[in-house]
């Protein structure tokens, strides 16, 4: 399974349908340190590995349409067997033409000397400004070089244009190949959370349950987490982004679990909220039952052709809607949202794009007023949550928290595509009704 050449060629002439006379030009991620000459894995920027598949550090992918011989140009580590002993396999650059399909490939110490024939013919550079600051210069002294001449030539590159706006509708719209990723990926990540729910007791550590979760993605042919796993126990869940994960739970408290596997570089991106104990208190089960209607319902809202906002804000209404019967809130429901008073409860938006990256690219709004409508192959997470820190403090007005609510974070998270006719969650295998989170 993967993404095959000729799809990995599809986005490239896309792309350069898209950028016309243009030339667009992309970098590899850099290697990121860890410390003193110890490196983390290394993790390829999601736009240039959609766009060619290369997953080494110091090259650069330059798209030149309008050239004569080379549209396709990879600038990549050349060949080096010392140093290879060290940092791991270099494809070289014959390969970067042989296997990944580039017009003409150079070793990246010509960058300066080859690119500005790339350069010269383009009425535009395309390139994201702001990622890589040093390559910034690079790109923007090329760029004044060029303008230099054009008095006396007319024809340069006139303007530097983000590549934003033309990778994202490409990536935001999964191809059948990224779909089977995906499914991949988040199958992967469901397995994790069942072995987890399996595994997960009083007494046991939040990191305990982690390394089961983390065994299972590398055990399954993942790269391993999309992001730090979040193992939070009790009032550790109303810490949205907790990755200590180090405290022992339990018995009579909750176990949310954030975490989600990376495969292929596609990820999954699942929440589950359980009782440690096997059996949930009163206040636990009646804000699990809320944060699980408000899911299905916004679930509900994922069809094509409705905007975007529309299961955000149907979570919202639920949630606040319960809320007040609960006597947590008080007051009109329309005002409560209006005003965002609920927001002590629940402080983030209900999902994201979900893809290459964890939170994937892709607008969610056009022009400040019209929200992206929802369209068959866009993938999304639906993930509402209550949580009531010990510390949560009410909104003007509003009244306050009974202890015996305090320190409960619930969150549930499920991966969804949308489809011709409506959507598939792509982590159902993971359960979620009351019955099932008690033992
Ligand atoms: N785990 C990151 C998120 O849910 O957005
Ligand atoms: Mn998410
Ligand atoms: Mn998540």
């Amino acid at each position: 399974m993967g993404i095959d050449k000729r799809e990995y060629q599809q986005r490239r002439e896309q792309l350069m349908t898209k950028i016309g006379n243009g030339t667009a030009i992309f970098r590899s991620a850099p290697m990121a340190v860890m410390h003193n000459d110890v490196e983390y894995v290394y993790r390829q920027d999601s736009d240039f590995y959609y766009l060619t598949g290369f997953n080494e550090p110091e090259a650069v992918a330059v798209f030149a349409p309008h050239h004569e011989e080379h549209r396709y140009i990879l600038f990549v580590q050349p060949k080096d067997p010392k140093k290879e002993t060290w940092t791991g396999y270099r494809c070289g650059v014959d390969a970067a033409k042989e296997i990944y399909g580039a017009d003409e490939a150079y070793p990246i110490a010509e960058l300066d000397e080859k690119l500005p024939q790339y350069l010269l013919n383009a009425d535009r550079i395309y390139y994201c400004l702001g990622r890589d600051k040093n390559f910034n210069n690079v790109i923007i002294s090329h760029w004044q070089r060029l303008m230099a001449r054009y008095q006396k030539q007319g024809t340069v590159p006139l303007a530097i244009e983000d590549t934003r706006p033309v990778t994202f509708p490409m990536r935001l719209h999964k191809s059948p190949a990224e779909i089977a990723m995906m499914r991949k990926a988040t199958e992967i990540s469901a397995k994790a959370h069942n072995r987890a729910f399996e595994f997960a007791r009083p007494g046991v550590y939040e990191y305990q349950v982690q390394a089961e979760i983390e065994h299972t993605f590398r055990l399954e042919g993942g790269i391993g987490p999309a992001y730090p796993s979040i193992v939070a126990s009790s009032a550790n869940a109303c810490i949205l982004h907790y990755i200590e994960n180090d405290r022992a739970m339990q018995d009579n408290e909750l176990l949310l679990i954030d975490a989600g596997c990376s495969y292929g570089y596609y990820n999954g991106d699942i929440t589950r909220t359980f009782p440690v104990g096997g059996k949930f208190t009163a206040e636990q089960k009646t804000l699990y039952e809320l944060v699980l209607e408000a899911q299905l319902k916004a679930i509900a809202e994922v069809q094509p052709g409705k905007p975007y906002n529309e299961f955000h804000d149907m979570a919202v209404c639920v949630l606040v809607q319960g809320l007040i019967d609960l006597g947590l809130l008080k007051g009109d429901l329309e005002e409560i949202i209006q005003e965002e008073k609920y927001k002590p409860f629940y402080m983030h938006r209900t999902g994201h794009w979900l893809g290459l990256d964890v939170h994937d690219v892709g607008v969610y709004m056009h022009n400040q007023e019209s929200w992206q409508i929802l369209q068959p192959g866009h993938i999304l997470t639906v993930e509402p949550g209550i949580y009531i820190s010990p510390y949560i403090q009410p909104a003007e007005g509003q009244p306050e928290i009974p202890d015996r609510w305090k320190g409960i974070g619930i969150r549930i998270e499920d991966d969804l595509l949308v489809t011709e006719t409506g959507h598939d969650i792509l982590t159902a295998a993971v359960p979620k009704s009351v019955g099932d989170m008690e033992k």
